[in-house]
């Protein structure tokens, strides 16, 4: 009796602490909560589709509580409720009806889903996106030079911009709650899919689909700005990375492009540039981001960090240990090569 009590207190509370996280009242990722025309197409799907649901649930649980309570056992009652077996004509109405109803669903989410990986005519912004483990590769193909970039995606307010999704690992999922649905990126495919922000600001995403041990890890983010502030940041992106001032930055170019470190263990070492483009080449590399203008960037590590020094410091000291499962490895740095590495990406501008 005693621990019947207590996993009934401790359901409560379960369903409780449920219901209580979707009360949240500045969620950044509430997908009920569109910020532009596609989520909002997705949104208007969903509503009368909710609606349709309840509709369903009432009529059903209804009838079946009405009936439990209506022939409940009473003593001496058994041999007067009338036994049925088959009602032909109410087998076949619940048969069409539902066949029905998930037609008249199937129609509109059919057409909603071709629309929203539908290149619109007019002016399109198109932003390749790559998933990587455990991180995003953001390419601008249309722009020349083209623009290369990592977990954040910059693009203009009230334009709308075509995706292509991809991945050449395993399958990962790109969702935004706020701007489109999830559309998975699966190895040898070409997935696409639209998003638009009304207004500029911030919008929160993740990876959406389990891809290994630092799934939880793999976020982004999409960053709208006015139509100035992307042409600034265009014209950021595509110009040369300063060049590094100071002793110690100039010393955290020659250790990022020449050095080779022994690991933590004498083992698992290697060089930056065997992972990461030499910054201001325009080349490139599968494994890790394209670092030219890493200090422009807001967040780094599959944007779980701030990018502040202080944070890229904790993570060259040991990047598994800040991220688990990183492939980045613990190459055991010393804090001298630390503070010079930190002073040459924090030049990246
Ligand atoms: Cu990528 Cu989960």
């Amino acid at each position: 009796m005693r621990a019947r009590g207590w996993w009934r207190t401790a359901a409560l509370v379960a369903v409780a602490a449920v219901l209580l996280a979707a009360c949240a009242s500045d969620a950044p990722q509430d997908s009920l909560d569109p910020a532009g025309p596609y989520a909002r197409t997705i949104d208007d799907l969903f509503r009368p589709v909710f609606w349709i649901a309840v509709g369903v649930f009432v009529l059903v649980e209804g009838l079946l509580v009405a009936a439990m309570i209506k022939f409940r056992a009473r003593p001496g009652r058994s041999d007067k409720v009338k036994q049925v077996h088959g009602n032909t004509r109410l087998e076949i109405a619940w048969t069409i009806l539902p066949a029905l109803l998930l037609a008249g669903v199937a129609v509109p989410t059919v057409g909603t889903l071709f629309e929203l990986s539908r290149r619109p005519s007019g002016d399109v912004l198109e932003i390749t996106v790559v998933g990587k483990q455990w991180w995003w590769a953001v390419e601008y193909p249309q722009l020349d030079p083209p623009v290369v970039t990592a977990n954040e995606i910059h693009i203009e307010a009230d334009l709308p911009v075509y995706l292509t999704l991809e991945s050449d690992n395993v399958i990962h999922s790109f969702w935004v709650p706020r701007l489109a649905g999830k559309q998975d990126l699966v190895p040898g495919r070409s997935e696409n899919l639209l998003i638009q922000a009304d207004e500029p600001g911030t919008y929160l995403g993740q990876c959406a689909e389990f891809c290994g041990i630092a799934h939880w890890n793999m976020r982004f983010v999409v960053i709208a700005h006015d139509e100035a502030g992307f042409d600034a940041w265009v014209e950021g992106q595509q110009s040369d990375p300063p060049e590094p001032t100071g002793d110690l930055a100039q010393r955290g170019r020659e250790l990022f492009l020449e050095g080779s470190f022994p690991g933590e263990d004498g083992m698992t070492g290697g060089q930056c540039i065997a992972c990461h483009a030499p910054p201001g080449t325009g080349t490139v590399q599968a494994q890790g981001p394209d670092l030219t203008h890493f200090a422009s960037r807001q967040t780094f590590a599959g944007s779980i960090l701030e990018n502040t020094p202080e944070n890229l410091a904790r993570w060259l000291a040991d990047p598994p240990e800040v991220k688990p499962g990183s492939l980045m490895p613990d190459y055991g740095l010393t804090q001298e090569e630390i503070d010079a590495l930190v002073a040459y990406l924090m030049s990246l501008e």
